[in-house]
């Protein structure tokens, strides 16, 4: 089998490709930048139509997965364009190169839990409405969108998911991220944004994967839209609380009370559509973090 990772420089392109070399697959990575492993194929592209088409022209691709794009939702703030090219533009390069090169290729798309929202009802359900309050989550409801055009009118087999926080070794941004970059400075307290009481649904990594893997290996895609959560929801507050004490690290957390624009207050996720072909989560919040500070004091 020949998988195209999209991203692959990145935290979820990079824990794919380990997944997919482990299940013996011939593993082709794309990403900006420069090449930072020697045991996969590699090509390094310029957001523009032409590099990615010659990558595409060059293999005969089984699955293709596009883990690349934006994933801050304060950048997609500051600047919207970027955030529509790489998010957006990308994903519609891609689907039309596929359709001119690779036309039985199976696509999966990483959106967002951002297309959501606040959402009115938890836990929310792929069939709840969307409501971005950012650019990045109308971006990636675009990018949805395309892909069910793909599918609907040139039978191209597409899958959208919806990831909620995804966290683990590897990730270098976000939450976790801030509070291990704080940590190391003098003060007693270390200072967060918000208030402490907003809640997200955590998934970590390796869950993440797995939940991927299965919703690719259907016999056939028809542009589906999944969920990838856990299901189960955890104040922040909770979470930053756990990290310290993983990094044996002696700080009372400090909320600022204030919000970043485009941030949701409160995420849980149904999971029953995933659920169905069979996954279920397998690390617990109290486990995962574990497993990431233990990343994090390497770092
Ligand atoms: N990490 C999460 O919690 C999370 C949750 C939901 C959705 N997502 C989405 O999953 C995707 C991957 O997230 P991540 O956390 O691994 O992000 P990341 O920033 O770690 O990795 C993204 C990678 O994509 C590359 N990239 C950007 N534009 C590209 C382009 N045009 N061509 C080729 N490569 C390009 C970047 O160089 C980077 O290596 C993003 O689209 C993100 O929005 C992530």
């Amino acid at each position: 089998m020949k998988i195209l990772i999209l991203g692959s420089e990145g935290f979820i392109g990079s824990h794919l490709i380990n997944f997919y070399l482990l299940k013996g697959y011939d593993v082709i990575g794309v990403d900006l930048f420069e090449q930072s492993r020697s045991n996969i194929t590699y090509h390094q592209i310029l957001i523009n139509h032409d590099t990615l088409s010659d990558v595409l022209k060059q293999h005969s691709f089984d699955y293709c997965i596009n883990a690349a794009g934006n994933g801050d939702v304060n950048l997609s703030v500051s600047n919207p364009e970027q955030d529509f090219k790489s998010n957006t533009l990308f994903t519609f390069q891609i689907l039309e190169g596929l359709r001119l090169y690779n036309p039985n290729c199976k696509f999966l798309y990483i959106s967002s839990a951002a297309v959501y929202g606040n959402p009115e009802i938890l836990p929310v359900s792929e069939s709840a409405p969307v409501n971005p309050i950012s650019p990045y989550g109308w971006h990636k409801l675009l990018s949805e969108h395309i892909c069910k055009e793909y599918f609907e009118l040139y039978n191209l087999q597409t899958a959208i998911v919806r990831p909620f926080s995804v966290y683990g070794p590897g990730l270098k941004k976000q939450i976790f991220w801030d509070i291990f970059n704080k940590s190391s400075n003098q003060n007693e307290t270390l200072e967060l944004w918000g208030g402490g009481q907003e809640a997200r649904d955590f998934i970590h990594i390796n869950d993440l994967i797995v939940a991927i893997d299965l919703i690719l290996s259907q016999q056939i895609l028809k542009a589906e839209i999944y969920n990838i959560a856990s299901g189960e929801m955890t104040l922040i507050n909770d979470v930053a609380n756990l990290l310290l004490k993983n990094l044996e690290i002696n700080k009372s957390i400090v909320f600022n009370g204030l919000v970043h624009k485009g941030n949701p207050i409160q995420w849980k996720a149904d999971i029953t559509k995933l659920s169905s072909l069979g996954f279920c989560p397998s690390v617990k919040i109290d486990q995962g973090v574990n497993n990431l500070a233990t990343w994090l004091k390497l770092q």
